[in-house]
């Protein structure tokens, strides 16, 4: 349900004195100036929110020299004279100020062909309906709304659809098809035929889109209270084949003898909304970087897969093969490769361990294991793990989570006892080359990673003393002492 706004409403909420001094600037310019777009949406969903577009009649960066200067020293002005814009920051809000455009963008680029318009042409070549209404600022008609696409009916009706022909709106800057999605997972509204149906067919021309702009729409998405509404929609339109592959492979269903294994797709977006449903449950930020995990957690599936007469469809080492693939997709989805590729391509190679855990007996040696290698990532892999949690069975999810309850108790024992999750080995390799006389080689690895082993599971007290004793036997084994 939107608020049921008049006119005197609507100057209720621009009754902060910026608003006042920009109509009154333009007033002096002898300029039409409107606020638009996302502020104009939000006031009507009652989303509070700091970005303000203002579009004017004339020169955008005019306006936006004239205000800054009223405004005083506690404003901030930025010229874009490529682009013909300004930004006021001011107060923590940022205002844009852009000249009403009549734009038409060539075939084969992002280059707009842009030329000065009127109000109504600028509202004819914006992405949505609901992005697509403005309030005058001007002092005579100060407060109404300007609605030629009835955009306010859509926000009412919960619909996404595009002011002119969608094929125009989506050709003219394909990434609106991305923007569509975007809000109808957001706001959980619904994108009329006609418009999805432009999508599915004009999805080649994503092409054309930066990768940089493509993944901040899709990091939008990630972090909207379902997430999946939006994959499925990029699913069911085709543009997922063409921006994440990987995903799309693991949609659908085969069945072999009458054996069905579940649509791993399905499942996947499941997944993530459970995630994201946990962060609130327990008052947590949304981390993105878990939500891509989320996301990543079973691509290694549809290689993995395989059938096995006895035991039907089986997915053997897809944890493995899925984290192998993680670099490569965050290459080139233009995501960051530094410590948050790190932390997914961790959760994805370890997400099948607490699971295995609960299921096959928990010793304190395959607990201390979990926690060496997750590190102080182990809560997010405990979350990705309850989520992942997606049977339809009651008493199935029943005993896993009571499973994944010991195993947390477990687990908190142990680090108390232990402290493993920043442990190092009491001795490193510097000073096992020291001591065996080596250069870097693979004995050194063996001697490092056996007594970690060997610690870890219990085998060796995790002391100096016991760490050398432990060495010099390995070394005598593996022949060099
Ligand atoms: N717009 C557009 N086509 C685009 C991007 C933006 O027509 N590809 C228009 C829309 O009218 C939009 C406005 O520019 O409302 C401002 O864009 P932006 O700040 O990116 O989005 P908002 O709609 O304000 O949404 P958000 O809440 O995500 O900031």
């Amino acid at each position: 349900m939107i608020k049921k706004l008049t006119q005197k409403d609507l100057i209720c909420h621009l009754n902060m004195p910026i608003f006042e001094i920009i109509g009154e600037e333009a007033d002096a310019l002898d300029r039409e100036c409107y606020v638009v777009g996302g502020y104009v949406r939000d006031i009507f969903l009652d989303r509070p929110s700091k970005d303000i577009d203002c579009v004017t009649v004339g020169s955008g960066i005019e306006l936006a020299q004239k205000v800054a200067k009223r405004l005083g020293r506690g404003a901030h002005l930025s010229v874009f004279r490529n682009f013909g814009t300004a930004q006021v920051k001011f107060k923590g809000m940022e205002v844009e100020f852009v000249g009403a455009r009549k734009e038409s963008y060539s075939h084969d680029s992002r280059k707009p062909v842009v030329e000065d318009g009127t109000l109504e042409d600028d509202q004819n070549r914006r992405d949505l309906t609901i992005n697509d209404m403005a309030i005058c600022l001007n002092k005579a008609r100060f407060g109404e709304l300007v609605d030629p696409f009835n955009g306010i009916d859509d926000l009412e009706k919960g619909l996404i659809r595009t002011p002119l022909n969608p094929d125009i709106t989506f050709s003219d800057d394909p990434l609106r098809m991305l923007r569509a999605i975007r809000f109808a997972c957001r706001f959980e509204f619904r994108i009329v035929p006609d418009t999805f149906e432009a999508i599915a067919r004009n999805r080649e021309r994503i092409r054309i889109i930066s990768g940089e702009r493509i993944i901040d729409e899709l990091n939008k998405i990630m972090l909207c209270e379902k997430p999946s509404i939006g994959w499925i929609l990029l699913q069911r339109c085709g543009l997922l084949q063409i921006i994440l592959p990987e995903l799309q492979a693991l949609a659908g269903i085969e069945t072999r003898e009458g054996r069905g294994h579940k649509d791993n797709f399905i499942h996947t977006v499941m997944v993530l909304d459970n995630v994201c449903r946990a962060e609130r449950e327990a008052g947590k930020e949304p981390n993105l970087w878990l939500h891509w995990a989320a996301l990543m957690h079973d691509f290694g599936k549809a290689k993995a897969k395989a059938w096995d007469d006895k035991v039907g469809w089986t997915f053997h080492n897809h944890d493995y093969l899925g984290s192998r693939m993680i670099l490569p997709v965050f290459r080139r989805l233009k995501l960051p490769l530094g410590a948050e590729e790190k932390f997914v391509e961790k959760l994805v190679l370890l997400h099948m361990r607490p699971i295995n855990l609960a299921e096959e007996g928990i010793t304190d040696s395959a607990i201390r294991r979990v926690l060496f290698e997750a590190g102080d990532d182990i809560e997010e892999l405990m979350m990705l793990c309850e989520a992942d949690i997606t049977s339809k069975i009651p008493e199935k999810v029943q005993r896993f989570l009571k499973n994944f309850k010991i195993v947390r108790q477990k687990m908190q024992e142990i680090e108390e006892k232990d402290r493993i999750r920043n442990w190092q080995p009491p001795v490193d390799g510097l000073e096992i080359m020291q001591r065996y006389q080596l250069t870097p080689c693979r004995e050194v690895g063996i001697l490092k990673d056996s007594l970690k082993d060997a610690i870890l599971d219990g085998e060796c007290g995790n002391n100096r003393e016991e760490a050398l004793v432990f060495l010099d036997n390995k070394a005598h084994e593996i022949g060099i002492l």
